[in-house]
């Protein structure tokens, strides 16, 4: 094992897209940010400094940052933010994990421009279980905004009114050919024939699942979120903001120049006509003035692809890879999606959107709820977070009035050190129609079930899969439908639990559990770091 240093500076960069200069938050005044290499076994040491007027964070999503929250990242949970002229050394070990992960900024919407890719190589002397590439490629999907993001923040969570949605979404940070003055913001990647392309695919956008594809070539999903898969070969994906998923492509067509493209899976609130971001796979030799043919995509709301494509997820569950899916469950849990509107009387219309889990919309503490729990301090949040809903209801029946009572507080789960836990979370369908990624800091779990209606605690558990489910950090909700998610809760800390659409996030759709220390001495978390930022 090695030890991997990287330093990021934070600096604000002039950057123009879609016709429009603006200054954006970067890394390294890179857009989007290096990717970061690493060995499975590898410490890693990543020193932050801030040169922007703005407060900082970054979260190594995916990461399981075991005893060592410290190095998680949210702002507020797990540290407090670096402030502008400090650094801070996010210092943790990989273990356990390998394939694709990411990095973004972790307070406001600043992700929108800070994030970038982890490349984790399996031990050396390891192979993939599948055939090995001839070479690889990042593929990063993300969002563009022409206004400042801040304001756009602001108009979504302070204001009461809907925010504007991207103008834009892209490959690598380039939007491609379809839009104003983006010719040259064009992503291409050069490939040969008859060769084995290993695509790493993460979803960094703020607030769209999307299809991606590229014309005339299938891919073979081989991973996803860092866990091996069995393979399957399909036209198109569907990935949710959070999630990577690692594919192989032959090239074994004609060459010539093909488009790969991603556009939005749901096409709330706007059309998606001008939204489809294009990136260029171009064959060596061929010039670029062959116009490339365009990939079928699923249509928007093409709900039965998306079924059929998760149904076909599946965990390698090989005896070098096993899947531990827990096969029994000590806590069951059971959270519903609201989202009601609380009072706000310096917001246009008096009331501002919030978003709940067992109606309650979390409040953001002032400092680090991690520090708190580790030095006992009281007073910073409270540990009563329900386990079921206030009163069962027809969850997904109308009309919806149970989950309009939004409560507000620092609510927080405590969890029991190696306890297994079920957590069905229940889409409510009240004035959305999106499904919901969930993400899960510190954790892989297994997706045992997921369906359409109401969760029925009689009849569904006996669908479950527990044999290879799915393992990821980051699970979809269907709209108006439930996701049953097991894990076993052997890393002790403060972890957030978020829907991973940052309008909804905001709005204050998460929590956070508390895992208790375990009896062993390398059970518990780890003392702090002494560079951890002060609030
Ligand atoms: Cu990628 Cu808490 O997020």
């Amino acid at each position: 094992a090695a030890v991997i240093k990287y330093q990021f500076d934070i600096q604000v960069k002039n950057v123009s897209r879609l016709c429009n200069a603006k200054p954006i938050v970067t890394v390294n005044g890179m857009f989007p940010g290096p990717t970061i290499y690493v060995r499975e076994g590898d410490r890693v040491l990543i020193n932050v400094t801030n040169y922007a007027q703005y407060n900082m964070s970054i979260h190594w999503h995916g990461l399981k940052q075991y005893r060592n929250g410290w190095a998680d990242g949210p702002a507020y949970i797990t540290q407090c933010p670096i402030k502008t002229g400090n650094s801070y050394v996010y210092d943790f070990n990989v273990t356990e994990q390998r394939g694709t992960l990411w990095w973004h900024a972790h307070i406001l919407w600043l992700r929108a421009t800070v994030y970038g890719a982890i490349v984790i190589m399996p031990k050396q002397g390891t192979p993939f279980p599948f055939p090995q590439p001839d070479r690889e490629q990042v593929i990063l999907l993300g969002e563009w905004w022409n206004a400042d993001v801040e304001t756009v923040e602001n108009q979504g969570n302070t204001l009461g009114l809907p925010p504007n949605m991207s103008d834009a979404h892209t490959i690598n940070g380039k939007p491609g050919p379809f839009f104003p003055c983006s010719e040259k913001h064009t992503f291409a990647m050069e490939v040969e024939q008859g060769k084995t392309y290993l695509l790493r695919l993460i979803n960094s956008a703020l607030n769209d699942e999307l299809f991606f594809a590229i014309a005339n070539h299938n891919m073979t999903v081989v991973e996803i979120d860092a866990v091996y898969t069995k393979p399957f070969s399909t036209q198109s994906i569907l990935i949710a903001p959070g999630q990577t998923t690692n594919v192989l492509v032959r090239t074994n067509q004609t060459p010539g120049r093909y488009f790969m493209a991603a556009r939005p899976f749901m096409d709330v609130p706007i059309p998606v006509d001008n939204k489809t971001a294009a990136a260029i796979f171009q064959y060596k030799g061929i010039p670029d003035t062959v116009v490339p043919t365009f990939p079928h995509l699923p249509n928007p709301n093409d709900t039965s692809f998306a079924l059929s494509y998760e149904d076909r997820l599946r965990s390698l569950n090989s005896p070098q890879f096993p899947a531990n899916v827990p096969l029994r469950v000590d806590r069951n849990l059971f959270y519903t999606i609201g989202l009601g509107r609380n009072p706000c009387p310096s917001c246009v219309n008096g009331t501002r959107l919030a978003a709940s889990l067992n109606n309650i919309s979390f409040v953001m503490p002032r400092v680090g709820l991690l520090e708190a729990h580790y030095s006992d301090t009281a007073g910073v949040y409270t540990t009563d977070f329900p386990d079921l809903p206030p009163t069962p209801f027809n969850y997904t029946g109308a009309p919806l009035t149970a989950n309009l009572e939004t409560a507000k507080g620092t609510r927080l789960s405590k969890i029991r050190f190696n306890s297994t836990v079920e957590l069905v979370i229940q889409d409510t369908n009240l004035l959305t129609v999106e499904s919901h990624p969930f993400h899960l800091h510190g954790y892989n779990f297994f997706i045992v079930g997921t369906g359409i209606g109401n969760f029925d605690r009689a009849k569904d558990p006996a669908k479950y899969n527990l044999v290879d489910p799915p393992e990821r950090n980051t699970a979809g909700v269907p709209t108006g439908g439930w996701t049953a998610i097991r894990f076993r809760a052997d890393n002790p800390g403060v972890w957030f639990f978020h829907c991973h659409l940052e309008l909804h996030t905001g709005w204050g759709l998460k929590t956070a559990f508390v895992v208790e220390d375990g009896p062993g001495p390398d059970q518990k978390v780890l003392p702090p770091p002494k560079d951890l930022p002060p609030c």
